[in-house]
C-alpha cells in the first residue's frame, strides 16, 4: 500500500551490488507513526529479534519473517540440525499467532526434500512464495468483504457513509501487503464507497493508534481514532454498521483469539445486533483444534506495555512515560478468545464462513 505516494510492503527482499544473497527489508514498526524507518534484517538472531521485539507483528508478518529468518540462518548452517535449531529459535518468539507455526513447519516440510547446498535458494523461494501467497489471499478476503460492505451501503439514504470499526492492526503493516480487516475497506475505496473507520487504540501497545491510523491516513480513508472502551456506547447509538477484525489463531470450530479486549467488541456488537465479522486467512486457522478458550496459548507480555506509553513531548522528542509508579502489580495478556457464537462470519480467501466447523470445512474440504 502507500506511503507518501509511494508503494510499500511491509517486508521486501533487496539486491545489493557486492552482496551474494538478497537483504531482507522491514519497516520498524515500533517507530511508527512518527518515524518510518526502514531496517535490514541481516541474521537469524535479528530475525527472532524483530518477532519478540515487535519491529514485525500481526500473524501474517510473523509467518513471513519467520520464513526469511530460515533463509537467513541457511546462509550460516544448513545443516539438518542448523535447520531445526533456526525453526525452534524463531517458534519461541510470540506463542498465540498460529502463523509462526504453520509456516515453520512449511518450510521445514520444503527444505527436509532439498540437498543442504541448495537450502538457502530454497528457503529464499519459499519466503518470496509465502509473500506472494499471502498477498494473493490478503487480496481475495478484501473482495469477499467487499460484497458485505456494498450490502450495508446498498441499504444506507443516498450519499451515506458506511461506519466500520476495527481493533488492533490487521492492515497491510500486519500482513505483507492489503492486510485482512482492512483489505474489504480498501477495496471500498477502491470501489467507490464512502466508509468511515473507528479505530480502537488498542491498549497497551496502541497498535489502532500508531499503526491503523497511519496506514488509513497514507491511504486517504476517514477514520476517528477512540478509546478502547468507545465502541460499545457507539453501537447503542447506532455510529457502528459493523465490525470487522483480524485473527491470531481461529480455531476449525470458528473461535477466534486475537489482540485483547477483541471479544467484549464482539460482546457489544452482539447486544447491539451490529455485525461482527472477522477475516480469516487460511494460515491464521489451526485445524488441529477446536476449544479457543482452552486450547490456544495467551502470550504474556511485559509490565512496561502497560506501565508505560511512548509517543512525542512537546519538543517534537520521542520519550517514554510511566503512567503508574513501580511497585504497582500488572498482568499484561496479549489476547483474548472470542467464541464462534458471538461471530457473524469469518471472511477467508476462498469466501465467507458461518464461524463453525460444518461451514469451514464446506469452505477447506481438504481438512476435514
Ligand atoms: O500483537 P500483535 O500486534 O502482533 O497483534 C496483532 C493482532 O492481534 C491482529 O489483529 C492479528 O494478528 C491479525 S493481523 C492480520
Amino acid at each position: 500500500m502507500q506511503v507518501d505516494g509511494k508503494h510499500y510492503r511491509s517486508i521486501w527482499t533487496e539486491r545489493v551490488s557486492g552482496q551474494v544473497q538478497p537483504l531482507v527489508c522491514i519497516i520498524d514498526q515500533t517507530r511508527l507513526p512518527h518515524d518510518f524507518s526502514v531496517l535490514e534484517i541481516q541474521s537469524l538472531d535479528a530475525a527472532v529479534g524483530a518477532i519478540f521485539n515487535m519491529q514485525v507483528r500481526g500473524a501474517p508478518l510473523i509467518g513471513a519473517m519467520a520464513a526469511f529468518g530460515v533463509y537467513l540462518a541457511m546462509q550460516v548452517d544448513a545443516s539438518d540440525s542448523g535447520l531445526s535449531a533456526a525453526c525452534e529459535k524463531l517458534l519461541q518468539t510470540r506463542p498465540t499467532a498460529v502463523n509462526l507455526r504453520w509456516a515453520l513447519d512449511e518450510v521445514n516440510r520444503v527444505l527436509s526434500l532439498v540437498k543442504e547446498q541448495d537450502r538457502v535458494s530454497a528457503s529464499l523461494q519459499f519466503a518470496e512464495d509465502l509473500c506472494m501467497a499471502d498477498i494473493d489471499m490478503c487480496a481475495s478476503i478484501g473482495e469477499h468483504g467487499l460484497a458485505l460492505i456494498k450490502t450495508v451501503y446498498a441499504k444506507k439514504p443516498a450519499n451515506g457513509v458506511v461506519n466500520i470499526l476495527t481493533h488492533c492492526n490487521a492492515g497491510w503493516l500486519a500482513t505483507v501487503d492489503w492486510g485482512t480487516a482492512l483489505a474489504p475497506i480498501y477495496k471500498a475505496q477502491a470501489a467507490g464507497i464512502s466508509v468511515h473507520v473507528w479505530v480502537d487504540e488498542t491498549r497497551p501497545r496502541n497498535q489502532g493508534a500508531y499503526l491503523t491510523t497511519w496506514e488509513l491516513n497514507n491511504q486517504g480513508i476517514a477514520h476517528t481514532l477512540i478509546v478502547d472502551n468507545a465502541g460499545g456506547h457507539l453501537m447503542q447509538h447506532g455510529l457502528v454498521d459493523m465490525c470487522i477484525v483480524g485473527t491470531d489463531r481461529t480455531t476449525r470450530s470458528g473461535d477466534v483469539c486475537n489482540k485483547i479486549g477483541t471479544y467484549l467488541k464482539a460482546l457489544a456488537a452482539y447486544d447491539n445486533g451490529v455485525p461482527f465479522y472477522v477475516a480469516a486467512p487460511s494460515p491464521s486457522i489451526d485445524w488441529t483444534i477446536r476449544d479457543g478458550l482452552a486450547e490456544i496459548p495467551i502470550e504474556q507480555r511485559s509490565r512496561d506495555e502497560v506501565a508505560k506509553l511512548n509517543g512525542m513531548n512537546a519538543q517534537q522528542k520521542a520519550s517514554l512515560i510511566s503512567i503508574v509508579p513501580d511497585h504497582i502489580q500488572i498482568r499484561n495478556d496479549a489476547f483474548d478468545t472470542t467464541p464462534a457464537r458471538l461471530i457473524t462470519g469469518l471472511i477467508t480467501e476462498r469466501g465467507i464462513a458461518d464461524a463453525n466447523e460444518t461451514d469451514l470445512l464446506a469452505l477447506f474440504p481438504e481438512q476435514a
